[in-house]
């Protein structure tokens, strides 16, 4: 089996990471990124396609027909967008490109998410994510993978996610230790990558939605490594 892949927010934490292990997996014959600036991390280009546009309107039109495997990392802050442009992108941005790939046939979608993720929290944060797995949901793909892992350990901004600074620091401390599970296991943008490319091209886990949480994300991460 081979397929054709689409990682959008490559330049991020996560998405960067899930590029860096796409281009290992050998069933995946093609990798096209679409990100506004440079992927500034290093990976094996030799199946990969990058292209840059600034403005994210085009975007949905540069997602090509035979794209089997989606994987979204793309993601932003409100610190960064403010809380309008927050949603604009991470929710309706992920929503619409994900349609057209549905539209054009892609039949896998992998979303990273995060732990708390509901469609009624109080916090917006977290209602924001769950928002976008309902409605990505709604789209019905053959499979939808979504990954809800905790703090993410190794963030470039300072303010991103729902964790502030502190926090950040925190999973940092209890990274993989027995006090883990007291910060909702902090994961790795590399553990977040390699549980979700692990999955994608899983076959022997058929269900149509995986929801996967940051406790098995670190199994399934230690699995792969
Ligand atoms: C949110 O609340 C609605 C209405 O009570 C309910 O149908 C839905 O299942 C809830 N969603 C989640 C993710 O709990």
């Amino acid at each position: 089996m081979s397929f054709n892949v689409l990682i959008l927010g490559a330049t991020g934490l996560c998405g960067s990471a899930i590029l860096k292990f796409a281009a290992k997996e050998p069933s995946f014959a093609t990798i096209l990124t679409i990100t506004r600036r440079e992927i500034k991390d290093s990976y094996d280009a030799s199946k990969v396609k990058n292209v840059i546009a600034k403005s994210s309107d085009s975007w949905a039109d540069l997602i090509p027909k035979d794209v089997n495997i989606m994987f979204s990392g793309l993601a932003t802050t409100m610190g960064e967008a403010g809380k309008d442009n927050f949603y604009k992108v991470d929710h309706d941005l992920n929503v619409e490109l994900a349609k057209r790939a549905k539209s054009q046939g892609c039949s896998t979608y992998v979303l990273v998410s995060s732990v708390g993720a509901n469609e009624n929290s109080s916090f917006y944060y977290m209602k924001t994510k769950g928002e976008i797995e309902r409605d990505i949901l709604a789209l019905n793909f053959d499979k939808t993978i979504i990954l809800r892992p905790g703090p993410l350990i190794g963030q470039r901004d300072k303010d991103k996610g729902f964790m502030n600074g502190l926090s950040a620091k925190l999973g940092q401390l209890l990274y993989k230790t027995r006090l883990q599970r007291l910060l909702s296991y902090p994961a790795s943008g590399e553990d977040v990558a390699k549980a979700g490319v692990k999955l994608a091209v899983d076959h022997s886990r058929t269900s149509k939605i995986q929801i996967i949480e940051s406790k098995e994300i670190l199994e399934l991460a230690s699995e792969a490594a």
